[in-house]
């Protein structure tokens, strides 16, 4: 029973972080769309910086910006916050479940450093917290007024933590990792920024006091942030049910191109939406770094590591592949595992029969040949390199049957 509570806790969870993550997204996309597609012009009342129209569901919206304050603030103010909160109680949620209560299986590659589950929690929170801190420094530093030299410190100190992670996490661990950071970072400045600055400019509207126009400066600034790590953040999150993303000997690089699609796709939207000049050398730029994603994700993961057959395996009959499979993975992919902790088989894949080895045969070259996601935990159940050359034989022949 307690299996089944645990998985389907895992399922609500995950579902809770998703509703709200679209939340959050839509609402910050659309408001920087708004706040870019608004246009001046002569007939606009008293404190109105600009005007859009906008047609949704039958009806027309005609949407005005005031810039200082309306005249009488009005009673009722919507405040959009909730949207990012929920996103991250249900990530931290799902980080606890998932990441530190699974630690060995999850969190932790014995091959890239051997740290027990406390340890690897502690650096895990203690990142969380340094990579906020460290961000907020930053932005209220003189560099902070600097936008591109910001922008330019951020992405070398992100690449730089990308590959710090990748050498003490589990690849999968470290993009997580990393993930979580980002979304932390850009929840702690709804929180700790955007919010307090806006409860402030109201507290002095309503005081007849002009607001300290510096206030909303830096509450813009840090949503400008949010809206351009939006699409590395989705990815991070989504990448570790893609081995061939994290897994990989050039993760860390990964991340790097990865934020600069991000950044460059935004970047293309965001001018459109101001009616400026297209910037279509964006999409070359992210096409090239996807490219480039591809091509460093099919490099093996160690320089012995193999990727495919060993000189000395030409033909693998079936009978070793099974025996490798029943002795390296069917602990967990059974239908009654018997690996401690691991209640149901992962991701529903069961590997006991003849036919379903061969069924699974694409997943296995994916998960334990071309990378090494497989056996979690850094070869948790210690699958040699000749085993993985046996099976990198028998997929490539096209994986026989007995
Ligand atoms: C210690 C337990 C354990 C062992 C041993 C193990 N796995 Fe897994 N496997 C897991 C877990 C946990 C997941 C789910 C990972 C996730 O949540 O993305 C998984 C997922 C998978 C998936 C599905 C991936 C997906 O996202 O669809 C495949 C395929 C797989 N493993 C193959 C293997 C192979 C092949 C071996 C042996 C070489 C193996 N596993 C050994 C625990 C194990």
């Amino acid at each position: 029973m307690s299996i089944i509570a645990g998985e389907w806790a895992n399922f609500l969870i995950r579902w809770v972080h998703v509703i709200a993550g679209i939340a959050w997204i839509g609402s910050s996309f659309y408001f920087v769309h708004l706040d870019l597609s608004l246009r001046k012009h002569d007939k606009l009342a008293a404190g109105v910086g600009g005007e859009a129209w906008q047609v949704h569901g039958g009806g027309f919206y005609n949407m005005v910006k005031y810039m200082v304050a309306p005249p009488h603030l009005p009673k009722e103010l919507t405040w959009f916050k909730w949207e990012a909160y929920a996103t991250w109680i249900s990530g931290m949620a799902m980080l606890i479940v998932m990441y530190y209560a699974q630690a060995d299986l999850y969190l932790i590659d014995r091959t890239v450093l051997d740290i027990s589950p406390a340890a690897a929690v502690a650096i895990s929170v203690a990142g969380l917290v340094l990579g906020w801190v460290v961000y907020d420094l930053m932005c209220k530093s003189p560099l902070g007024r600097n936008d591109a030299l910001l922008g330019a410190v951020g992405f070398a100190l992100l690449v730089a933590l990308s590959y710090g992670f990748t050498k003490v996490f589990s690849g999968r661990g470290a993009y997580i990792q990393i993930g979580a950071m980002i979304g932390t970072i850009m929840v702690a400045s709804v929180a700790m920024t955007i919010i307090p600055n806006q409860r402030k400019i109201v507290d002095s509207l309503l005081k007849g006091e002009t607001p300290d126009p510096r206030l909303g400066a830096a509450g813009k600034q840090r949503s400008v942030h949010n809206n351009y790590l939006t699409l590395p953040v989705v990815f991070l999150m989504i990448s570790n049910h893609y081995p061939l993303a994290f897994a990989s000997r050039w993760n860390w690089l990964i991340v790097a191109l990865v934020v600069v699609i991000g950044v460059t796709v935004r970047h293309f939207y965001n001018s459109r939406h101001a009616h400026k000049p297209s910037p279509w050398w964006t999409w070359a730029v992210a096409a090239a770094a996807f490219l480039a994603i591809v091509f460093l994700s099919g490099q093996p993961l160690q320089k012995s590591a193999a990727a495919t057959p060993a000189d000395g395996v030409q033909k693998a009959a079936f009978a070793d592949v099974q025996e490798i499979v029943i002795s390296r993975c069917s602990m967990c992919h059974a239908a009654e595992p018997v690996w401690d902790g691991v209640g149901v088989a992962p991701k529903g894949v069961m590997l006991e029969t003849p036919e379903q080895i061969r069924q699974h045969a694409r997943a296995i070259w994916l998960q334990a040949v071309a990378t090494h996601a497989m056996p979690p935990g850094g070869n948790i159940t210690e699958l040699s390199d000749e085993d993985r050359s046996v099976l990198a034989a028998w997929v490539q022949a096209g994986a026989p049957g007995p």
